[in-house]
């Protein structure tokens, strides 16, 4: 099982420290427990930019990175977490206490997280400035408030709080944005999963199932493998494509009809984001296939423009101009494709954007924009391209053969010197490969 090693964690660490510059401290934590009702928790996941600096996966832990005058002093990584307790550990499983903090995740200290307040106010006085991420936890926000006030009180014996706070997320969500070899390796094992799951679901899907029985297939794949979803699956047969974030996936698959779905898994705590859409009885109709292809054409163009050096937006703007293009011919839309594109009436059919970044968060962390401009492809930045077209059941404007059909084709697609690359590939998305993928699976 492909795992990152505490010697890329370090290595986290040690940028981390480096950008912070000297006389410095960073304090980052963990995710609470999520309480599901009463004492039912939701599974734990940490969060993912503790996790990717730490390697650390229990839940009461917190993280602090410290640097002083001189460079060459290095930096000091105190992991605050949960003691070894027999009995705790018998009910709610292994900790790796203080020890294990130090042997298998290698901080240079380890403390209880219960003295975390005692032990806190130390790191923080005399620092020039405390990198923190404000706004994810707002009970430990006011905890870290309160520390720099304690920090602050200390200023007749001479010690003073740091004179500047500065929003560390800035820092590591760009860290997080460029990927390395051993993280897309990790996201090319998710996408693997992900693109047997869907490939799963087009061989077992049968009109008259309920969608979350074809949800059942893909968590089947994702199980198999150690993974967990890595955002609520959308299964939406016929008009419940339409909905962008239906998850009810409570309605039958019926005959004639098409079903889209958005679903994927996470290995290791990084995504895959795919979306197929095929036809439940294995044949697209017309009006299908006419719509099908116009988005296909548009996502296959729109991954050809995530270079290196390209606007962001750019895969949007190839996109989009096919797509109008397409309802243009198709009568779906009339007018001129310039003015279309310009007062973006084509929201109608399409209202979302054209990808997002992806990582550790399905909606990954990373600014869009630098100053004014958006920003371009740089190597390992992934991104999803997802164009679709939605006619909306009720929508009296476009002619009822065409109603009620909702499409979407998504791919994981990393910027590199050598031109896009699909981490998502392994799942066909021709009109001819679902069709004979499906027809085989029949005759089977
Ligand atoms: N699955 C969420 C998205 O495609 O953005
Ligand atoms: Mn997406
Ligand atoms: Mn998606």
């Amino acid at each position: 099982m492909k795992k990152l090693t505490q010697v890329e964690f370090k290595e986290r660490r040690d940028q981390l420290a480096e950008l912070m510059g000297p006389n410095s401290v960073a304090i980052i934590a963990t995710s609470p427990v999520a309480m599901r009702n009463r004492d039912a928790d939701y599974k734990y996941r940490a969060d993912s930019s503790f996790f990717y600096l730490t390697g650390f996966a229990e839940p009461e832990a917190v993280a602090v990175i410290e640097t002083y005058e001189s460079i060459d002093e290095g930096y000091t990584y105190t992991l605050f977490c949960r003691e070894r307790n027999r009995e705790m550990e018998i009910w709610n499983g292994y900790r790796a206490g203080l020890e294990g903090a130090i042997e298998l995740f290698e901080a240079d200290e380890s403390f209880a997280i219960a003295q975390l307040d005692a032990e806190i106010i130390a790191k923080i006085v005399n620092k020039d400035t405390l990198y923190y991420r404000l706004g994810h936890q707002t009970e430990f926000d006011v905890r870290v408030a309160a520390w720099n006030q304690q920090a602050d009180a200390q200023h007749r014996q001479g010690n003073t709080a740091p004179a500047k706070i500065v929003q560390l997320d800035r820092l590591l969500d760009e860290m997080r944005l460029h990927k390395t070899e051993s993280e897309l390796e990790l996201m090319q094992i998710a996408s693997n999963i992900s693109a047997e799951a869907h490939t799963r679901a087009m061989q077992t899907v049968k009109a008259g199932m309920m969608e979350y029985e074809l949800e059942a297939e893909l968590n089947y794949i994702f199980g198999k493998n150690g993974c967990v979803p890595a955002y609520n699956s959308i299964v939406g047969g016929g008009e419940n494509a339409c909905i962008l974030h239906y998850v009810e996936n409570d309605k039958v698959l019926k005959d004639g009809d098409l079903v889209l779905i958005d679903a994927a898994c996470e290995y290791q705590c990084y995504a895959s984001d795919i979306t197929r859409t095929f036809p439940v009885n294995g044949q697209f109709s017309p009006e299908q296939k006419a719509l099908y292809n116009i988005v296909l054409d548009a996502q296959i163009a729109a991954i050809e423009a995530v270079q290196i050096g390209n606007s962001y937006k750019e895969p949007h703007h190839v996109a989009v101009r096919i797509l109008v293009q397409g309802l243009l011919d198709l009568g779906i839309m009339q007018g001129n494709l310039e003015e279309i594109i310009a007062s973006e009436s084509y929201r109608q059919f399409y209202m979302h954007g054209t990808g997002h970044w992806l990582g550790m968060d399905v909606h990954d962390v990373g600014s869009y924009k630098h100053g004014e401009d958006w920003r371009v492809y740089e190597e390992g930045m992934v991104v999803t391209v997802e164009p679709g077209l939605y006619i909306a059941p009720d929508d009296e404007t476009v002619d009822a053969k065409w109603r009620g059909i909702g499409i979407r084709i998504e791919d994981d697609i990393v910027a590199t010197a050598n031109g896009p690359l699909n981490l998502t590939s392994k799942v066909v998305k021709t009109v001819e490969e679902i069709e004979a993928l499906m027809a085989k699976a029949k005759s089977a």
